[in-house]
């Protein structure tokens, strides 16, 4: 049957899927609930400042994929392309902005203007967390092994974790000024990307997948070594509290992250069931600007993919929980028996049994057949003779067993 497709990058998810989906959601809950986080629903669309200030203008992400538009008062209104922003701008009028700790995760669709392919999609969706409001290695290193510890309740295993720090502003004037003197005399020979980068923002050269630059970018100065010692202090005491929790990981100096509210610690995590997107999620601490205030919230999170979480579960093996099954099928013989039928559904809904039938005069056979279907666990069979004896014929759809049962006695029949 010819399908309408939805835009280029998006997709449907059908009820087969959803199961899957809820089951990553309930895994989140859980297990950040654990760690004393709770939900916060912020608006799918913010005024675009918000990411503007939040992310920085120079990123890729605010410079080409943003989706923005204007609403009917001309305010610019951009679709969030990820979660961290909003929830601060949310958080920016609360305590957190005087030092008290504020322990969030969010999930729901994001929206970035890529180009689609495998695991990168136009809309995709996150789960992610926001600790924000204090400042200490022993919280990056929490949010970590949280993200580690949901990835298993996932039953994700073989994982990569990366990590790296990108030290405060003070820090970077040195680092930037060597990175620059190292990569300008080749700069005839890099991308064009990152002859931009070289003027706008160096570190993004680091981040570099073209082949024409990887040369330059393994010779690079390592420039976390000449960020000032609180930094390379903080950093110790990450990798120090993770090495004691038999944490594995891979101090990766090229790991900048694409948005510019970071400092401090960075990390990714890579699962090589995904290809060519093999992250699966990121995050790190951050400064993070929100119009209207010249202070910036600071904070530590991550998010992860939703459909990346899911193509490495499959790549693994892991069953997909199976969608559930309609308890019952009421197959009617007759307009008594469906009016008589239709009662029954209801109060065996009410009653909390899952319960399916057919609304016009159809065959047993046709009914049988939807029956088998919806895979319904059993079928309940009511017609003239059956109204008649009070007792209707219950097969059990797995063995094929039938035997007679009163309408009042069904529900307890079915448990
Ligand atoms: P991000 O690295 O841009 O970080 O995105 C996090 C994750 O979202 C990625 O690792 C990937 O799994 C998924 N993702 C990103 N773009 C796409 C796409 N186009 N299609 C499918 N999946 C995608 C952030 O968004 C930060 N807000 C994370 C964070 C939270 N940092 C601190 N707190």
């Amino acid at each position: 049957m010819a399908k309408t497709a939805p835009p280029p990058g998006t997709g449907d998810i059908f009820p087969e899927e959803a199961a899957s989906w809820l089951q990553l959601e309930q895994t989140a809950r859980r297990v950040f609930q654990l760690y004393g986080y709770g939900e916060i629903r912020t608006p799918i669309f913010e005024f675009t400042e918000v990411f503007r200030h939040g992310l920085g203008d120079e990123t890729e992400v605010v410079q080409k994929e943003m989706y923005t538009f204007e609403d009917r008062g001309g305010r610019s209104l951009t679709l969030r392309p990820e979660g961290t922003a909003g929830v601060m701008r949310a958080l920016s009028g609360t305590d957190a902005m005087n030092g008290v700790e504020n322990r969030v995760f969010y999930m729901g669709p994001m929206f970035r203007g890529e180009r689609p392919a495998a695991g990168r999609r136009r809309q995709f969706h996150q789960v992610g967390v926001e600790n924000a409001g204090r400042v200490s290695p022993g919280l990056d290193a929490e949010c970590i092994a949280m993200l580690l510890h949901f990835l298993e309740e996932c039953g994700i295993t073989g994982t990569s974790l990366m990590i790296n720090t990108r030290g405060v502003p003070e820090d970077r004037k040195d680092a930037e000024a060597a990175l620059r003197e190292h990569f300008a005399p080749h700069a005839a020979e890099m991308c064009e990307d990152c002859r931009v980068r070289l003027e706008r923002n160096v570190w993004r050269i680091l981040d570099c997948k073209q082949e024409c630059c990887q040369k330059w970018i393994d010779a690079a100065p390592d420039a976390a070594s000449l960020f000032g010692q609180d930094s390379r202090d903080y950093f110790r005491r990450v990798c120090d509290i993770l090495a004691d929790q038999n944490i594995p990981f891979r101090v990766e100096p090229r790991l900048v992250r694409g948005l510019d509210y970071y400092v401090h610690t960075v990390f990714e995590l890579t699962h090589p069931g995904l290809g060519a997107q093999n992250a699966i999620a990121g995050g790190g601490r951050y400064r993070l600007l929100t119009p209207g205030s010249n202070r910036p919230i600071e904070g530590v999170g991550f998010a992860a993919g939703m459909e990346r979480l899911l193509i490495a579960r499959e790549s693994l093996g892991v069953p997909a929980p199976a969608p559930e099954r309609p308890k019952v099928f009421l197959l009617s013989l007759g307009e008594k028996a469906l009016a008589f039928n239709a009662k029954l559904a209801s109060e065996l809904r009410h009653g909390g049994v899952s319960a399916f039938l057919e609304y016009e005069a159809k065959s047993m056979k046709s009914q049988m057949r939807t029956a088998d279907r919806i895979r319904a666990q059993y079928v309940y069979i009511l017609g003239e003779s059956e109204l008649e004896s009070g007792l209707g014929q219950l097969k059990n759809m797995a063995t094929g067993e039938q035997k007679p049962v009163a309408p009042g006695d069904l529900s307890a029949a079915l448990r």
